[in-house]
């Protein structure tokens, strides 16, 4: 079993990039606990996702992704994020804190595959998802990149097979780096 010393894994990254499936497998994997901004925001609203965008809007569901991931403790974990939560750079502070920072990221055609299995993604509710997915993808990539430890391309890649190539990357960069040194 892999130990994390003491800092969470945090997964960012777009929508259908991989992160929930890949951070349940890894939690799993690492017998660690496993903390979701949208599951975490979904549970106190007590509504799905859809219904806090479709009620309350997507300002009013940002202020509740920061609350979420500001309660998020400090400590071995697995922790996954909604694909927004880089656009408040408090937001990216605080994943610093918390831990790693890994970057999920796949091409666009294959996310666009995956977001069109569920209709759960109130932001792609659109007359044309497709050319939605593709303005919010090139706005954001730079934002996720420039929060990124490292990234991993998932595109062709099954969730375990992400998950075994970030324990090695963790590996690696465990190696190379003084115990407790990170960014
Ligand atoms: C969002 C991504 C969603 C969810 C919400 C907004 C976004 O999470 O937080 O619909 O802004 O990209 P996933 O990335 O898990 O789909």
């Amino acid at each position: 079993m892999m130990s994390l010393r003491g800092e969470a894994v945090v997964l960012i990254g777009f929508m259908g990039s991989g992160k929930s499936s890949v951070g349940r497998h890894l939690a799993k994997r690492c017998g660690l606990p496993r903390y979701d901004t949208d599951e975490i925001v979904s549970a106190r609203a007590g509504l799905p996702i859809t219904e806090i965008f479709a009620q309350r809007g997507e300002d009013a569901f940002r202020v509740l992704e920061s609350e979420a991931l500001a309660q998020i403790p400090v400590e071995a974990a697995i922790v996954v994020t909604g694909g927004g939560i880089v656009l408040r750079t408090e937001n990216v502070r605080r994943l610093h804190q918390i831990g790693l920072v890994v970057h999920l990221t796949a091409d666009e055609a294959t996310l666009f595959e995956r977001v069109s299995r569920r209709a759960t993604r109130p932001l792609l509710e659109t007359e044309n998802p497709r050319s939605t997915l593709s303005e919010l993808l090139r706005v954001r990539d730079p934002l996720y990149r420039a929060a990124a430890d490292f990234t991993v391309d998932t595109s062709r890649l099954r969730h375990e097979e992400v998950a075994e190539a970030i324990l090695t990357k963790l590996e690696s960069l465990r190696q190379t780096a003084p115990a407790d040194s990170h960014e």
